[in-house]
């Protein structure tokens, strides 16, 4: 379509419609292998721009790497994650997402890789995640280089316990503004 008068500016928010979902497929290394229509309206990028490419491409430096690290640790293991994650659109603005990342298996049960589907985060809740990522990252600046994701992740556990949950999972899944 083409029309730029629509391309959001640089920092603005890109709103995820209530039933849109934003696929995407990965092999093992978190490479994409397969994007939807909505992946390519929200993030701003055509298919042949993110094909192949490590998934970090659509990366927020607002994100604390304890998250990552948490997202890897979980899938590796053939586990399902649950997470509420910022990303980067191609043209410097940002969307919110609550991501399920799951294995995708060969017919003996291996792991060749990902998919994640994501759906749109409550506006109430993302003040709320802009401030605790927030201070993950602070922990994690403070703890520098390969100290800094299990530093992010502490105030994570941290704040899972005051709010009462158990784990990451139940927490960004029932977590109310
Ligand atoms: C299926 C799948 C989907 C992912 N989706 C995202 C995503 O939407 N945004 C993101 O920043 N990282 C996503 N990641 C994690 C990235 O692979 C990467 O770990 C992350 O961007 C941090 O980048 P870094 O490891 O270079 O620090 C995804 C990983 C997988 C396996």
């Amino acid at each position: 379509m083409g029309n730029s008068a629509r391309l959001p500016a640089a920092g603005e928010e890109v709103k995820l419609g209530e039933d849109e979902f934003i696929v995407s497929k990965t092999d093992i290394k978190g490479r994409i292998r397969y994007v939807n229509r909505a992946f390519m309206r929200v993030s701003g990028y055509a298919e042949p721009e993110v094909m192949g490419k490590p998934h970090n491409i659509i990366r927020h430096p607002d994100m604390p790497r304890g998250i990552f690290r948490l997202l890897w640790k979980t899938i590796l293991t053939g586990e399902e994650c649950f997470a509420c994650v910022k990303n980067r659109t191609k043209s410097g603005g940002y969307y919110w997402v609550m991501a399920n990342v799951t294995a995708d298996r060969d017919l003996e049960g291996n792991i060749k890789g990902f998919f994640s589907v994501r759906r749109r985060v409550p506006d109430a809740l993302i003040a709320y995640f802009e401030d605790l990522y927030g201070r993950m990252r602070a922990a994690e600046a403070r703890a520098g280089g390969s100290a800094a994701p299990d530093a992010g992740l502490r105030v994570l556990e941290q704040e899972i316990r005051e709010r009462g949950f158990d784990s990451y999972e139940t927490f960004v899944l029932g977590i109310q503004a």
